[in-house]
């Protein structure tokens, strides 16, 4: 198998082991939360956790369920980041977001309902005797990254800074909270599992870090691009602070950061250097 057919046959195994943890009921709850979920993510962070834990030698068995938590995570965020009282956007993956198919109420509680399946999902992952210390920090790192000072202090700053105080540190902050904290959890995740040395999970925390920032930064010039914001709550981006060539010239330097945090670690792993690479593409968007 190519390095896109590897990568595919991981997407797929989470499309399955997504589609098994939320048919457990058919109630309107689940019904939406299957809605949102379901729905054609690029599954970014799990496939990070997958190859990262694939890298230290952890089986796909190991790593699936915290692949799945985690990408859970993500779209508890997307849900609750779409509501009116937040970005007010109407679509998602090229449908109508949560709230408009479901009503603010059920969205809502569709957001909590992930945000809680996640850690149900990660309590019950089946590991080893000698994981088990390895799962429960694993479970502390993401709560923690997921949180106040992780995600969600990112989403605060951006809900309440204008654009005259994100200065460029200011910024990068923002976007290492709101996008980069789940992303550093999804590397940090396979590499805990596998047993990474310090200095190895270091160079993993750097290439995490990285295409976080280059992640948001190439969502910015994507949506900067699309037509399909009217209605949406303009926030400054990156487009909208630094410009468009700036802006793609960041997304490069962070890249490139990030592969040679690998390379300076002597970590190989072609996929996590694919998945960077695959960030400097501005081809179209497809159905945000
Ligand atoms: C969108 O995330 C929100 C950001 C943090 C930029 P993704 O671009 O990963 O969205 P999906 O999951 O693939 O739809
Ligand atoms: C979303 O960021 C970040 C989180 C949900 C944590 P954006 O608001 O920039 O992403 P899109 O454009 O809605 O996907
Ligand atoms: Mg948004």
């Amino acid at each position: 198998m190519n390095i896109e057919e590897r990568l595919l046959e991981k997407k797929k195994a989470v499309e399955q082991g997504l589609e098994r943890v939320l048919s457990q009921g058919d109630s309107l709850l689940f019904r939406a939360m299957r809605y949102a979920v379901l729905s054609g993510g690029k599954r970014f962070r799990p496939l990070l956790t997958l190859s990262s834990g694939e890298c230290f030698g952890v089986s796909r068995d190991v790593l699936l369920p915290f692949a799945c938590a985690l990408e859970l995570i993500h779209n508890y965020s997307l849900v609750h980041d779409d509501l009116p009282s937040m970005d007010n956007d109407d679509f998602r993956r090229g449908k109508p977001s949560c709230h408009k198919e479901y009503g603010e109420g059920i969205a809502l509680l569709t957001g909590d309902s992930l945000l809680t399946l996640a850690f149900e999902v990660l309590a019950q992952a089946p590991v080893d005797e000698k994981l088990k210390s390895k799962k429960e920090q694993i479970i502390k790192e993401i709560s923690h990254l997921a949180g106040v000072n992780g995600m969600i202090g990112g989403q605060l700053m951006d809900v309440t800074l204008s654009p005259g105080e994100l200065t460029d540190k200011i910024f990068n902050e923002l976007i290492q909270k709101k996008t980069g904290a789940l992303i550093i959890a999804s590397v940090k995740t396979g590499s805990i599992l596998g047993g990474a040395t310090n200095s190895e999970l270091g160079a993993m925390v750097e290439y995490g870090k990285n295409i976080g920032i280059a992640f948001q930064i190439r969502d910015d010039i994507l949506d900067s691009a699309s037509e399909a914001q009217e209605g949406q709550l303009a926030r400054p981006n990156s487009v909208s602070l630094f410009g468009l060539e700036d802006s793609k010239c960041r997304v490069k330097n962070c890249v490139e950061a990030a592969k040679a945090a690998l390379d300076e670690a002597s970590l190989e792993s072609e996929e996590l250097n694919y998945l960077a690479s695959k960030l400097l593409e501005l081809g179209n968007r497809k159905g945000k």
